[in-house]
């Protein structure tokens, strides 16, 4: 395969890892924790909590995973290291920033104790728990929507902000 060929297939498997990756976090934070919030049994809710983020937390693993990967093949290929230090290509900061963020949270503080933390924090004061999470989700969610809007005007030469 040309090489071009593959930076055309690292820019296909970016976009498709940062929609079922967005997608999911969307999902959970205007679907999944809304609804959860609305139920009145705080163990049931606890526990639908966990097996559905448990699954979406699998699914996270591999599409930050492909979205990584694939976006540093193309900078490699581009050979564009240099835009981090522009700020016209804020959204290039912005993407890699909450891939960091979510890579952190999914692979490290996740199975070292914030799984622990949590369901903690659910015994204790459940609505105040789901309450946090819901924030937190609603934080990451607009600014990982920010990136999306960002790069695919700044991919496109759309330069307003600097
Ligand atoms: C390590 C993390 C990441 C790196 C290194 C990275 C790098 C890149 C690069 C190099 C491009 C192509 C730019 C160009 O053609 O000029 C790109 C495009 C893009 N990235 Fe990322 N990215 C990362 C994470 C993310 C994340 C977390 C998101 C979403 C929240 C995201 C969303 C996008 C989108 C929507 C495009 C535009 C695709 C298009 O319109 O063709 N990226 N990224």
């Amino acid at each position: 395969m040309k090489n071009f060929d593959l930076f055309i297939v690292a820019r296909v498997l970016h976009v498709l890892g940062v929609v079922l990756w967005i997608g999911g976090v969307a999902f959970v934070t205007t679907v999944l924790i809304p609804a959860l919030r609305r139920m009145p049994d705080q163990e049931k809710r606890y526990d639908l909590f966990e097996t559905l983020e448990g699954r979406f937390s699998f699914q996270a693993k591999i599409t930050t995973a492909i979205t990584g990967v694939s976006g540093l093949y193309m900078l490699y290929y581009m050979d564009a290291w240099g835009r981090y230090l522009s700020l016209s290509f804020w959204w290039v900061h912005l993407m890699t920033l909450m891939w960091l963020i979510f890579t952190v949270v999914l692979f490290i503080l996740e199975p070292l104790f914030l799984h622990k933390w949590f369901h903690d924090q659910a015994e204790q004061d459940s609505d105040r728990t789901f309450s946090v999470l819901h924030n937190l989700h609603k934080v990451l969610l607009t600014l990982s929507l920010i990136s999306v809007l960002g790069a695919v005007a700044g991919v496109r030469g759309f330069q307003y902000f600097f």
